[in-house]
């Protein structure tokens, strides 16, 4: 075999071992959470209650929305929050139990309260409507 096959093989073998790590961490890293996809309308923005049957929190990805929320169901009802940390408005990503933003550490409660700074404030709140068939997140 020739230097140049040789060479062209071996990455081609990298990239397929690489990629299948990859996407197998992705997968573990999300497995538990529920993503739904979503878009504004008339400033609300809707979920079906179906989508969320058997779980009590679901990050919602809107189109068109500068950030994801999370929709959350809590002991007085639904509500949501803008994960954007309150720190510097970084993105924030879910551990399957709190927040976390990876831009200088702040950790976030499910129910948006701060755990570590150096964010001081909790997530902003959206509220959030029961339409019968259909959560709407106000914004
Ligand atoms: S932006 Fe999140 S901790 Fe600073």
């Amino acid at each position: 075999m020739h230097r140049r096959q040789f060479l062209k093989k071996s990455c081609t073998l990298c990239l397929a071992i690489g990629g299948v790590a990859a996407v197998a961490t992705l997968l573990d890293g999300c497995s538990n959470m529920l993503v739904i996809q979503s878009a504004v309308a008339e400033r609300k923005i809707p979920v079906l209650k179906s989508q969320m049957t058997g779980h009590t929190i679901a990050i919602i990805r809107v189109k068109g929305y500068g950030a994801d929320l999370a929709l959350v169901q809590e002991t007085a009802g639904m509500t949501a929050f803008v994960l954007q940390c309150t720190h510097a408005e970084y993105p924030l990503v879910f551990d399957g139990n709190r927040f976390i933003c990876n831009q200088h550490g702040s950790n976030f409660t499910k129910h948006g309260e701060v755990i570590n700074g150096p964010a001081r404030f909790p997530l902003n709140r959206l509220k959030v409507e029961d339409a019968g068939d259909s959560y709407q997140i106000l914004i």
